[in-house]
């Protein structure tokens, strides 16, 4: 996720253009850049680093341009620095560029324009767009970009300015978001209506497969080479919910992108013919294939990935894996070799304890992998092989996104590792067509929010909460209850069901909630005996359960039903209404929700 700005009108276009990116900022930080058009030149200034290092670069840039364009960077080809920043220019310096999602076909096309002796400066996917629109030009820039959107695949929201084309910008969307702002003598361009809305509120969103030249009076939007009508509309809303997309709360956004964020996910590492082949993985084929254990360390949500990843590794491969919490983890001395694969697990790659239990696996001679969601972080950079989780930038403290994309990664890499050891192959198979469903489902359960929320609503006066569960359901469970804690500032622990009886059961009362997790077939009956221990103590107990399962439906108070995909991809989808049960108690409890007390979503300290 990159945000995109620009403007042509009258006025200067730096100063607009630097504003609008620091309204973009949230959409990805590590680089930025903008592009001018002045006496017949394009000037392109970046920078690797937050937008307050590009505002020390154009402070000192006389200029009076009034077209430009600009980007906020969120790597994914490429590291942040300079170089891969964007705008991304021709070899000429006549064409600048600036581009918001992923060119699938970036390589062939890369080499294709290598042959043609194109000169590239970036390790980008973007860079392609700038030399191709330099191969195609023949004259007209908007012939040009119709030309150049049919040789490439994937997603982009892209802008070009040149000099070829004075006060002109021309803008293209597949897939990515792109809207034009309508002023009076002056147009501004973003990647969301946040951007644009201190300047007008009469706003055009582009469709997919649009192109759009903008010049100060007038914008207009062909399709398949034609002129088409896009009509504007007027925005209501306030600036601080566009910038959440209309949704209250970052985490309320970010628990809804979840179907899309996880799709991104799984593209590209599940070849043809339906098998999980991660491409990233080819050098340490060697080691996974001779691993004699695996071990995993993390922290937080992630340590929770980690958990899953364990049970569905041991599962499939039938070798011991091991998760520890990294903070434990180097200072036990931990059993770790040349035979061992390593694992890490983190959203923002900088964890100071995650980074630590990563050298102290590399230090012991075993290959590491990385699941990390920010690209060229710290732990990304160390690791032998950093395996990405795209789930785009994610501001909420309290993770979501960040979680179910790393469960997703488990998943693949699971199945990878099954895959290339030779194991478990009709299971990998079956469960390989399953994990393409997961998206879809955990589409459905967007839909049943009011459920969850009518739920929440019954809880608000109590003070403390169990989660139970057995197996996956256990290692969920953990999750859930830190969602609740983090958000809501109330006490809440997980438990495996089995060992209640060991000790908690005496903080049973009706005063204390049970949220019961119960989705494997295998351990029903065993989950069903611990509820009626619970229930004979006047415990409460919430269902979230298979669908269909009448059976644990008659023993507790109330249910959700999940639907059903294999047991051991449950995870993905009974957190989901867990992460919706903190954030609507959080909500009905008046809690900082995006920014709860005590916490902070990076810790880069022991
Ligand atoms: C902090 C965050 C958590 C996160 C943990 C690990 O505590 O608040 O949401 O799970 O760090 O962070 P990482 O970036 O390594 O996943």
């Amino acid at each position: 996720m990159c945000g995109i700005t620009g403007y042509v009108g009258k006025r200067q276009s730096l100063p607009i253009v630097m504003d609008q990116l620091k309204r973009l900022e949230y959409r990805g930080y590590d680089s930025s850049g903008v592009a001018l058009l002045e006496n017949g030149s394009v000037h392109v200034l970046k920078s690797v680093g937050k937008i307050r290092a590009l505002q020390d670069m154009v402070e000192r840039f006389e200029t009076q341009s009034t077209t430009g364009i600009g980007h906020t960077r969120w790597a994914t080809h490429g590291a942040p620095s300079d170089a891969n920043a964007h705008p991304h220019m021709d070899c000429t310096g006549r064409f600048a560029v600036v581009h918001n999602g992923i060119i699938e076909n970036y390589l062939e096309l890369r080499e294709e324009l290598q042959m043609l002796g194109h000169q590239f400066k970036s390790e980008t996917d973007t860079e392609v767009l700038s030399h191709l629109v330099e191969e195609l030009y023949e004259g007209d820039l908007v012939q040009t970009v119709e030309e150049t959107i049919k040789k490439v695949h994937g997603s982009y929201a892209m802008a070009v300015v040149s000099n070829q084309a004075k006060n002109r910008i021309v803008v293209a969307r597949n897939q990515s978001p792109l809207v034009i702002g309508l002023g009076d003598g002056e147009m501004f361009l973003a990647s969301d209506i946040p951007a644009v809305m201190p300047y007008t509120r009469r706003v055009l969103l582009l469709e997919d497969g649009d192109v759009a030249i903008m010049e100060r009076d007038h914008v207009e939007v062909r399709h398949g080479g034609k002129a088409v009508e896009r009509p504007p509309f007027e925005v209501t809303w306030d600036e601080g919910s566009a910038e959440k997309a209309g949704y209250e709360h970052f985490m309320l956004k970010e628990i809804h992108e979840q179907p899309q964020v996880i799709r991104n996910t799984l593209r590209g590492r599940i070849d043809d013919e339906g098998t999980v082949h991660i491409r990233e993985l080819e050098p340490l084929e060697e080691a996974i294939r001779g691993a004699k254990r695996v071990v995993i360390a993390a922290c937080g949500t992630a340590y929770h990935a980690g958990c899953v990843g364990k049970l569905f590794m041991e599962r499939m491969l039938r070798v011991p894996v091991e998760i520890d919490l990294a903070s434990e983890f180097r200072y036990r001395e931990p059993i770790v070799d040349e035979e061992t694969l390593g694992i890490v697990v983190s959203q923002s790659g900088e964890t100071a304890d995650t980074l630590a239990a990563l050298r102290e696996m590399k230090g012991r001679g075993a290959k590491v992998v990385a699941v990390v969601n920010v690209v060229g972080s710290s732990i990304a950079r160390e690791a032998d092989v950093p395996v990405y989780t795209w789930a785009g930038p994610e501001i909420c403290v309290a993770s979501t996104k960040a979680y179910t994309t790393q469960l997703a990664v488990m998943y693949l890499l699971g199945l990878h590792f099954a895959n290339v050891r030779g194991v478990a192959l009709e299971e990998t198979a079956r469960l390989t067509k399953e994990l393409e469903t997961i998206p879809d489902c955990v589409a459905t359960l967007m839909e049943r929010d009011d459920e969850v929320e009518r739920i929440a609503a019954t809880l608000t006066e109590k003070e403390d909460f169990f989660f139970l569960g057995r197996g996956m359901d256990f290692a969920v469970s953990l999750e859930g209850a830190l969602k609740l804690k983090e958000i809501t500032y109330l006490h809440a622990e997980a438990y495996a069901a089995g060992e209640m009886k060991h000790g908690p059961l005496a903080l049973i009362s009706p005063d204390v909630p049970v949220i019961c997790l119960v989705t494997s077939e295998r351990l029903r009956e065993k989950m069903i005996s611990n509820i009626k221990e619970m229930k004979a103590r006047g415990g409460c107990c919430l269902g979230f359960l298979l669908e269909g399962d009448l059976q644990t439906e008659q023993v507790v108070d109330s249910t959700f039903r999940l639907p059903v995909v294999d047991e051991l991809l449950m995870p993905i989808l009974s957190v989901v209404p867990l992460q919706m049960l903190a954030y609507f108690l959080a909500r009905d409890l008046g809690r900082e929700i995006d920014q709860p007390r005590n916490l902070a979503k990076s810790v880069t300290v022991e």
